[in-house]
């Protein structure tokens, strides 16, 4: 039923939010060198060349075939001459020495590390890097240190958090949730979010969307949900941000802001029932009450009003790149303001409500893009 339309590469919209982005990508040899490179500028905190880096990924994770000559990405957007430069490269050599280079700088390697625990960002590596500090082993060693109580379990839990998230542990984590949430409110509504809702197999962490449809609200729904975590022993970390949000505030017009949801960022200790090794243990004298049975995951719940649960789900959904073209998008070509909780209409100077995603896009004048499309 669908038909091959001939691909014209002058017609590729420079917005990922117009274009369809699957799992797909034909071109990683590109996009992994690029999403290093704009990895590399994140560090430097030089935000134009690395989203430069990352809309040019996402272009490439969009099309339909490899890029084998440079004619090949003739007339598509986002391609300035750094990243042909990159392109160039690897279609001779079959690598990028730039994208070589900054594996080897000892700077990124530094911030490499230090970004990998949770609870520590680009502005903790450049201090620790300042100081001297270059591994973790450095960071350990150092007592002097003064790590938030975030970081400290960053590092407790290191190798079960660095190592990604399944999708069986996604799905047993979504029974705990919902089960809680249920206890207190039975109507409420539980979506899993981020890379899992877009089809991703694997992810850092696992992204919950809580709102209660229906008159009744709950402010101290997720105090309690953390609560019965805590006394059955299934909670690591926890650290609740209360909501900020104002009744009819203006959406926020920054590409990479924070929302004003309530939310909790948490650790959570998943049970896994272990491998029967006993025929070997028994030989061995391995005690198996020493063997760990569990794996601490990283789980981000928000909560969002009704009345905002599309446009939160649309910004949780992701990806981050898609969600900053949206934005871009609804500035640049619709007069129109696009956050977390609402969509302004400047010219008309009225909130456009919507109750489900399909009716953001809608609003926006765009073609409706599924989830699983979004992996911009
Ligand atoms: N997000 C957001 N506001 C935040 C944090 C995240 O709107 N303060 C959005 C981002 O757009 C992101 C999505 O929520 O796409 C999920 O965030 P995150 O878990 O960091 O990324 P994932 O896409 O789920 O990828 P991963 O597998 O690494 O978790
Ligand atoms: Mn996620
Ligand atoms: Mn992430
Ligand atoms: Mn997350």
């Amino acid at each position: 039923e669908s038909e091959a339309l001939p691909f014209v590469a002058s017609k590729v919209s420079q917005y990922s939010c117009q274009r369809k982005t699957t799992l797909n990508n034909c071109n990683k040899k590109f996009t992994d060198a690029f999403e290093i490179m704009a990895e590399n500028y994140e560090f430097k905190e030089n935000e134009i060349f690395c989203l430069e880096f990352l809309r040019a990924a996402s272009v490439l994770k969009f099309l339909p075939f490899p890029v084998i000559r440079m004619k090949d990405i003739q007339g598509l957007p986002c391609m300035g001459d750094r990243v042909r430069d990159v392109i160039e490269e690897i279609i001779e050599e079959g690598e990028s020495s730039r994208a070589k280079e900054v594996l080897n700088d000892e700077r990124y390697k530094s911030f490499k590390q230090f970004t990998s625990v949770f609870g520590v960002g680009v502005k903790t590596s450049e201090k620790w890097y300042r100081m001297g500090l270059r591994t973790l082993e450095d960071i350990k060693a150092d007592k002097s240190l003064k790590l938030s109580k975030m970081q400290k379990a960053g590092f407790l839990y290191y190798e079960d958090l660095v190592s990604c998230v399944s999708k069986a542990e996604a799905d047993a984590v979504s029974l705990i949730v919902r089960n809680t949430v249920c206890t207190f409110l039975p109507d409420a509504l539980v979506t899993i979010t981020g890379g899992f809702r877009r089809g991703k197999k694997t992810g850092h962490d696992i992204d919950f969307l809580i709102t209660n449809p229906g008159p009744r609200e709950d402010d101290d729904l997720l105090h309690k949900v953390v609560d019965l975590w805590k006394k059955q022993g299934l909670l690591l970390y926890c650290d609740i941000i209360e909501s900020t949000f104002l009744k009819e505030q203006m959406p926020s017009r920054k590409v990479d802001a924070m929302d004003s949801f309530q939310k909790c960022f948490a650790i959570l200790k998943l049970c896994q029932p272990r491998v029967d090794n006993s025929c070997y243990n028994t030989s061995k004298n391995i005690d198996m009450a020493e063997v760990k049975d569990w794996k601490a995951i990283r789980v981000d719940l928000i909560i969002a009003p009704f009345e905002q649960y599309a446009f939160a789900l649309l910004g949780w959904t992701g990806s981050r790149q898609f969600g900053r073209d949206l934005r871009r998008y609804a500035i640049h070509e619709k007069k129109m303001i696009l956050d977390n909780h609402a969509l302004y209409d400047r010219k008309k100077r009225i909130f456009l409500k919507a109750r489900s995603e399909e009716e953001i896009f809608a609003h926006l004048d765009l073609d409706y893009v599924e989830p699983w499309e979004r992996n911009a």
